[in-house]
């Protein structure tokens, strides 16, 4: 993925347009080496000429404006529903207990150099042991409901329901769900997040193979008959994007194969077809019955043209959202992949004089029966990017990021207080809910994942970066609703920190600070705990004064749990003192007194 560290095109005043153009000629390394000053003066011109003509053109324009004063006070609709999130690999532990098979990143994070640091989620928040203390802690924060995962191969170790269900791993589930249901919080439950069963990646390559259709319609069939009386919220797939290309392609995920051009596509499709598959199990079979909602989660980045007056930038930006939302939203709500997608895969192959495109292609009967396929679309979102045109030759070696023939750009004043790749940048998260209005008919939308992470460095629970993310990422959720998109639901990503795939523990994207220091893994709110549950509390933000002081008020409790958490290692000493070096004195102390004993009765007699 190449990002380009500019400026990008569109400022607020003056300065920052003469800064933007600065910054655009010095980059232009593509310019032969004896182009004029005079040439370049002119090309500087008139890109300031269009970025003022940009300004002041559209009053489109004013939404991207992210400043204090467009903020939006209003609260949401009645029952809107509050959560946050996780998913079983990265939050329970327990790789190896009560009969559960390996998954794909039980084998890949064996692998050395392929996870940050080498770390595992063999343990990681012991989420499998601490269930109850998690639910406690959503009780606290008056949630709605819970966005978790179920682990394929704790329930079927092999994959295969013909082979052998565990029990212990279903009644784990239960149990889970049970308590949420006590608690009055509604579980929403994801049937894939990542964590394919091993056997089936070596026995089938796995999605790379059109049997998992099959087996993940077992599974899914599975979770219906068992818990399907108590869930109502199901999601076949998160974020296959993430499956697809970096299982598939980069092969920095799991299963980590490097099918450059084409395993990310095949993976996709067997991918979409399981999803469709599984809609219409739960349709035919358990809708009627159970009377629930079956959707999928999609994750996708907004994509920005650079320059919103060339034709090129902006067929770009709309191409860096067809490949990435478009490739698994448009044959879920039309029946076949984004026209773009096969045409631009289409020429590629063609140029490389292949014989058919590397883009999967749907037969009518497919089409017609994975169109519509969803009860609802799960949005997971977190940043924005700016895109532009380039033109990527083609030769040998293709891949999915050169078919889309456009480069990605970030500005560099956006925050970024963790991951590398995210940057905070709240107005795309609303033009990204406007795209899912307009191309796929309006459909009902639950946000399955937002947030902001930080490095695993830092301990400060008073995470005032990580308040100022939800609350204008949410604040643009708002305007959205009033645009007209039918937002249900937040899902804040995520509850704990935790195990963050190929980066290991090195960013923490929990509202609950986990010490992963500490063998008991316990866990500390940040302030955005509390700041969360003001928004949770008043279903928004009702007015600017109030809305101030939960700032102050999140911040004031936060540094309670900061002497706590900074008198952890200490607790734990005293730990270590009374589980290991008392009793072991004592031992050592009763010994040398039977000893002793021993000597003197003998003396005696
Ligand atoms: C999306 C993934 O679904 C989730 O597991 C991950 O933690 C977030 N992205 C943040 O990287």
């Amino acid at each position: 993925m190449e990002l380009l560290f500019w400026g990008h095109m569109v400022q607020w005043n003056v300065e920052n347009l003469l800064e933007a153009s600065a910054r655009f000629v010095w980059c232009d390394c593509s310019s032969p080496l004896h182009v004029t000053m005079f040439l370049r003066v002119v090309r500087a011109l008139c890109c300031w000429l269009v970025l003022l003509a940009c300004v002041s053109a559209s009053e489109d324009f004013d939404w991207t404006k992210n400043d204090q004063g467009s903020f939006y006070y209003g609260t949401f609709p009645t029952g809107f529903s509050w959560g946050a999130g996780s998913s079983a690999y990265q939050t329970e532990g327990a790789w190896n207990v009560d009969g559960k098979g390996m998954s794909i990143w039980d084998t890949f994070t064996r692998k050395k150099g392929k996870i940050l640091l080498n770390d595992t989620g063999d343990s990681s928040c012991e989420g499998y042991y601490k269930f109850k203390d998690d639910v406690t802690m959503m009780k606290d924060m008056k949630l709605n409901h819970y966005r978790f995962s179920i682990s394929w191969p704790r329930i079927l170790p092999s994959g295969l329901k013909a082979d052998h269900i565990n029990e212990k791993g279903i009644k784990y589930y239960d149990e889970l769900i049970n308590m949420l249901l006590d608690s009055k919080i509604t579980p929403v439950v994801t049937l894939y997040h990542w964590d394919l069963p091993q056997m089936l990646e070596e026995k089938f390559g796995g999605w790379q193979n059109v049997s998992m259709v099959y087996y993940f319609n077992d599974f899914a069939n599975l979770c219906f008959e068992r818990f399907g009386n108590r869930v109502k919220y199901w999601i076949t797939f998160n974020n296959p994007w993430s499956v697809a290309v970096e299982g598939y392609e980069t092969g920095e995920h799991a299963p980590g194969l490097k099918l450059r051009g084409t395993g990310a596509y095949r993976a996709a499709h067997h991918i979409i077809k399981a999803h469709a598959k599984v809609w219409h199990t739960y349709d035919t079979q358990w809708r009627s019955k159970q009377k629930g909602l079956i959707g999928i989660s999609l994750s996708a980045d907004w994509g920005e043209p650079v320059d919103i007056t060339d034709q090129r930038d902006i067929e770009a930006a709309e191409r860096y959202v067809q490949f990435y939302l478009g490739w698994f939203a448009t044959p879920v709500f039309n029946g076949d992949y984004p026209q773009v997608m096969k045409e631009y895969v289409g020429r590629k192959s063609a140029q490389q004089g292949l014989g058919a495109s590397r883009l999967p292609v749907f037969s009518s009967q497919e089409k017609s029966y994975i169109k519509g396929t969803c009860d609802f679309l799960g949005v997971g979102h977190f940043t924005t990017r700016y895109i532009t045109q380039k033109n990527y030759p083609s030769g040998p070696v293709s891949s999915y990021f050169t078919d889309r023939d456009l480069v990605e750009l970030v500005d560099p004043r956006w925050p970024d207080p963790g991951s590398e790749w995210l940057y905070s940048v709240p107005w795309g998260f609303r033009r990204l809910l406007n795209f899912v209005k307009t191309q796929y008919g309006n459909p009902m939308i639950y946000v399955t994942e937002n947030g902001v992470s930080e490095k695993m460095t830092c301990t400060d629970l008073c995470d005032e970066w990580r308040m100022q993310f939800f609350k204008d990422y949410i604040n643009q959720m708002l305007k959205a609703l009033k645009d007209g998109v039918k937002v249900k639901g937040y899902t804040a990503w995520s509850l704990l920190d935790k195990f963050e795939w190929d980066e290991g523990y090195s960013e923490r994207f929990g509202l609950y600070y986990v010490d992963f220091r500490n063998k008991n893994k316990p866990r500390y709110p940040k302030a955005s705990v509390h700041y969360y549950k003001r928004i949770i509390s008043s279903n928004g933000f009702p007015n600017q004064r109030e809305v101030d002081s939960w700032r102050r008020k999140a911040l004031e409790s936060c540094s309670s749990s900061n002497q706590l958490l900074a008198a952890d290692p200490l607790i734990r000493h005293m730990e270590m003192v009374t589980e290991i070096v008392v009793p072991t004195v004592c031992t050592l102390c009763i010994l040398l007194s039977a000893i002793f004993l021993m000597f003197l009765l003998r003396g005696r007699f």
